[in-house]
């Protein structure tokens, strides 16, 4: 049986698109490798590179393509799972130990990337995944089982995330809207990676925070996916690095797409940008706001440090069921993390600090219906 990959279009999306995808937001450096701010050159990897070799993680499992086949049912229709610009995402089945590919309903459940054959950026992308991901284990990252690399055949295995992307569960039609606690939950996750990639030497910048790489597992604990637009930050007393503008249109931070300056900073703008996403239900991008495509940074900023305004962002969808007093917290932060001037944004360490202590208890229901505000309790991990 036939699949359903039909090879979605990766780069420079149509700007009508309410849909925001990866793309190369300016191309004038075809470098993608680092540049130093003081001119010397670094190869975007080496650093968190344990060897020369192509494929350095020994910890991960190198899967053939046919295991990969056999644990998809070569990739059918019904393994489907979703597509992005990488290429289509199927369920598959492997023993838990040995890894070998079983049977539906036996052993582990995984999620398998397949790269497009005709995506040559793909294979960088490839690469960065394999190598940041097969070293960085965090609970707010999601975890890489292995990999396929046959000729020009790339291939990524990761946990299976049951619950999808966060984008599914705030934009997407029919689906019930996420409870309050776990919009304010999600956000410290979100922080928590991001955090954890900074605080590495050299520091590793996302790039490409978006609500649909942030994937959710079945108590809405969120982690990272997608580390193939991720480079290592400046070193020593350099204060960026220069790359190929690349990122997802409405996410990504204005100065780099102005300037291609690239600083933890840039994930601290799109962390800003998901937090209004998660306070307000509304996308990055939206031709249906005022009739025109308008950016949600532009429209709600207006209302961001304003307390009594700021109930104006909030998505009505949740029928009032939030904490005020968290969601004017939410709202000072994504303020600050807006900041036009980089250097004038937190570090993640901070939005961290400010947010962690308005955690919820976890499995709080979906659905905010029936979840009164003040049984929201808060405690300090
Ligand atoms: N580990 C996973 N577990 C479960 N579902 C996954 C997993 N990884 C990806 N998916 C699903 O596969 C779909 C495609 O994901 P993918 O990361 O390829 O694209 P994207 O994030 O939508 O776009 P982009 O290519 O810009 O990152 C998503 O809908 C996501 O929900
Ligand atoms: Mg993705």
């Amino acid at each position: 049986m036939g699949n359903l990959c039909l090879g979605k279009p990766v780069e420079l999306a149509s700007a009508s698109s309410s849909i925001p995808s990866k793309v190369v937001l300016k191309s004038n450096d075809s470098s993608d490798f680092n540049s130093s701010s003081n001119g010397s050159s670094v190869s975007t990897l080496s650093s968190h590179q344990s060897t020369s070799h192509p494929i350095p993680i020994a910890a991960l499992k190198a899967f053939t393509l046919n295991d990969l086949k056999a644990a998809t049912k070569n990739f059918r229709s019904d393994s489907y799972l979703g597509e992005g610009g990488f290429g289509c995402v199927y369920k598959g089945w492997i023993d838990e130990n040995t890894h070998a590919p079983t049977k539906p309903g036996v052993g582990i459940v995984v999620a398998i990337k397949k790269l497009k054959q005709e995506s040559i950026q793909g294979h960088k992308e490839w690469l960065a995944e394999v190598t940041y991901l097969g070293q960085f284990h965090h609970e707010n990252l999601v975890k890489l089982i292995g990999y396929c690399s046959e000729a020009d055949k790339k291939l990524l295995v990761y946990e299976y995330m049951p619950r999808g992307s966060l984008e599914n569960h705030l934009f997407k039609r029919g689906v019930q809207p996420i409870s309050w606690a776990t919009r304010v939950n999600v956000a410290i996750d979100v922080a928590r990676g991001l955090s954890f990639l900074h605080s590495l030497e050299p520091p590793v910048i996302y790039r490409d925070l978006k609500a649909s790489n942030v994937l959710l597992v079945s108590d809405f604990t969120a982690k990272l996916s997608d580390f193939g637009l991720a480079r290592n930050g400046p070193t020593g007393d350099k204060t960026h690095v220069s790359t190929r503008i690349v990122g997802t249109r409405g996410y990504a931070a204005p100065e780099y797409i102005a300037t291609g300056h690239l600083t933890v900073k840039s994930d601290v703008y799109s962390f800003g940008v998901v937090l209004l996403e998660l306070m307000s239900g509304k996308r990055s991008l939206d031709e249906d706001r005022g009739g025109m495509e308008e950016a949600l940074v532009d429209w709600a900023k207006p209302f961001l440090g304003n307390q009594r305004k700021m109930v104006r962002i909030m998505d009505t969808r949740l029928e009032g069921q939030y904490v005020k007093k968290a969601a004017q917290t939410l709202a000072s932060v994504a303020e600050e993390c807006l900041h036009a001037d980089p250097k004038s944004r937190p570090s993640m360490a901070e939005v961290l600090a400010a947010i962690e202590e308005l955690q919820a208890p976890r499995n709080t229901p979906r659905s905010s219906k029936g979840t009164p505000s003040h049984s929201l309790q808060r405690y300090k991990p």
